[in-house]
C-alpha cells in the first residue's frame, strides 16, 4: 500500500476533491468562518481558496505528508498564515481553546476513530466556536444505503479508510455538538458516493 497510500492516492484527492462542483459546496460550507481555524484532513489545501478574508491562520492537520507538497501553489497564492502542525485528527497538538473554528471536509469519513478526533475538536475550539463541515454520507432511502453499507468494505481498502456511510450529522450531536444548519442533498456524481451533509455545529457555551 505505501506507494499507492502515500503517492497516488494523494493526487488522486486532489483531482477528484478539487473541481469546481466539489468547490460550490466549499464556498457555502466555509461562509462566516473567521480567526484561528484548524483544520484535520487539510490534504492539498483544497479549501484555502476558499476561505473567506476574516480567516487569519489555519492549523493544518495530515497524515499524508505530500498534501504539503501539493498544496505549494494554493498556499503561495493564500493570504492565510498556515502551519502544520501534526498528522493525526486523533490527537492534535494544540492547546485547549486555542481555535475559533474548525473544518471538517471529506474527511471524517476517512478517520479511523471519528469520535476521537471529535472529542480533539472539542477541546481546541472555544466555546461558542463552529465546525463547519461538508462530508459525503449516508443517503436518506434503504436501498441506497444498503448499497453504501455493500461498498464500505471495498471503499475503505481503496481510499485509505473512507466510508461511505457515515451518519456525520448524528456523529456531531453525539459527539456534544448542536447543529446550528445543517443540509444535505446529492451532490455531482455517483449516488453512493455523492450524498453530501453539509452544515455548522457548534461548541456549546
Ligand atoms: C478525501 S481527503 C479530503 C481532503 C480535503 N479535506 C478536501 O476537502 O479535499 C481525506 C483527507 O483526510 C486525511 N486523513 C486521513 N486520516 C486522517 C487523520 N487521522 N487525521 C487527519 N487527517 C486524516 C487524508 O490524508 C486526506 O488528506
Amino acid at each position: 500500500m505505501g506507494f499507492y497510500r502515500d503517492q497516488l492516492l494523494p493526487r488522486f484527492i486532489d483531482k477528484a476533491c478539487g473541481t469546481e462542483s466539489v468547490g460550490r459546496w466549499r464556498t457555502r460550507c466555509l461562509e462566516g468562518i473567521s480567526g484561528v481555524v484548524v483544520e484535520p484532513g487539510f490534504g492539498s489545501g483544497t479549501n484555502l481558496p476558499y476561505y473567506p478574508p476574516e480567516v487569519s491562520k489555519v492549523y493544518a492537520i495530515d497524515p499524508a505528508v505530500l498534501g504539503q507538497q501539493l498544496a505549494a501553489e494554493r498556499l503561495a497564492a493564500s493570504p492565510i498564515d498556515v502551519e502544520f502542525v501534526g498528522l493525526d485528527g486523533q490527537r492534535i497538538p494544540l492547546d485547549d481553546n486555542s481555535c475559533d473554528a474548525g473544518v471538517l471536509t471529506f474527511t471524517l469519513c476517512t478517520i479511523a476513530d471519528p469520535m476521537a478526533a471529535l472529542s480533539e475538536l472539542r477541546r481546541v475550539i472555544k466555546p461558542g466556536g463552529a465546525l463547519h463541515f461538508c462530508e459525503h454520507g449516508l443517503a436518506p432511502d434503504e436501498r441506497l444505503q444498503a448499497w453504501q453499507f455493500r461498498i464500505d468494505p471495498v471503499q475503505k481498502r481503496l481510499f485509505d479508510g473512507c466510508h461511505v456511510s457515515r451518519n456525520h450529522p448524528e456523529l456531531l450531536t453525539n459527539a456534544g455538538f448542536e447543529i446550528a444548519w445543517s443540509d444535505a442533498d446529492f451532490a455531482d456524481g455517483p449516488k453512493p458516493w455523492s450524498y453530501f451533509h453539509i452544515g455548522k455545529a457548534v461548541q456549546p457555551a
